[in-house]
């Protein structure tokens, strides 16, 4: 794993932790042929922090499945590390260091919360530990640690408990698909100080977020607008900020109130 270190790309004089080249994923429905994602490149530093924002549908989460290695594009290749992981199993990937926080939790029947701390952090996660990386996302450790991941915790909850895998794991390349989704606005307020923490404290990996909220928007080192399966717009917030504000998308709901 250390030795990865020395293999970083370097392009343009930037250190690149994950290249996605001209990528494009296709889905055949009846006798049509649909272009999800369209022959699209892009390149992920080290050590940033990269929101992803778009219309629904734009092909986000295709996206991040992609990355992940839950889909296998149609065309293109995606680096990480200077190695080519295209043909990689999720598996493969993940023990290479890439960590995925599902826009929709998944719910793994029969196992208690510390086991499934301990699965994802890959050690032997001590009782504290574990609290606190529960106690990060606004749960309760002690009333949660021994509970079973099942139908009796809401969404909210599950949500959390699925971000507190992510962050026991420590992964070299995280990717949060709409973390904010079903998480009240108390616990919002927490998730954005855990995200301003990971994002001050990022060391030898980078993070991408996939999210509608400003708030989230606002603390981005760069912000990537997908649309129709391409990048409309890349910069800081700034930057895009203001034009993703100011879309006719953006102003609908507005206008229908003249
Ligand atoms: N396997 C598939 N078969 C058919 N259509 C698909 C498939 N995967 C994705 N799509 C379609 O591709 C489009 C992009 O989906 P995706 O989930 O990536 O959108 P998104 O940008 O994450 O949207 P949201 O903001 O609503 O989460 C959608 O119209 C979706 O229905
Ligand atoms: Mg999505």
């Amino acid at each position: 794993m250390l030795l990865s270190k020395f293999f970083l790309t370097v392009v343009f004089g930037r250190i690149v932790m994950l290249e996605l080249k001209n990528i494009s994923f296709e889905v055949t429905e009846g006798d049509k042929e649909i272009d999800i994602i369209r022959d699209l490149s892009l390149v992920i530093e080290n050590k940033k922090f990269t929101v992803i924002t778009g219309p629904n549908g734009s092909g986000k989460s295709t996206l991040a499945r992609i990355i992940a290695g839950i889909e296998k594009p149609s065309a293109g290749k995606i680096i990480l590390d200077g190695e080519d992981i295209t043909d990689l199993s999720i598996t493969d990937r993940a023990k290479r260091g890439i960590g995925f926080a599902f826009q929709q939790p998944v719910r793994f029947k029969g196992i208690r919360i510390i086991d499934l701390l301990r699965l994802a952090s890959g050690r032997e996660l001590s009782v504290a530990s574990a609290c606190d990386y529960l106690s990060e996302v606004g749960l309760c450790a002690r009333d949660y640690i021994r509970r079973e991941v099942n139908n009796s915790l809401s969404g909210g909850e599950l949500k959390r408990i699925e971000i507190a895998t992510v962050l026991a794991r420590q992964t070299k390349l995280t990717i949060f698909d709409e973390p904010e989704a079903g998480i009240d606005l108390w616990s919002f307020q927490n998730l954005i100080r855990i995200f301003e923490k990971m994002r001050d404290g990022i060391k030898d990996s980078s993070i991408i977020i996939i999210s509608h909220q400003e708030r989230i928007l606002e603390i981005a080192d760069e912000i990537i607008l997908l649309a129709d399966g391409e990048i409309k717009e890349r910069g800081s917030s700034a930057e895009v900020l203001p034009h993703i504000l100011g879309t006719e998308a953006a102003m609908a709901p507005c206008s229908r109130w003249k």
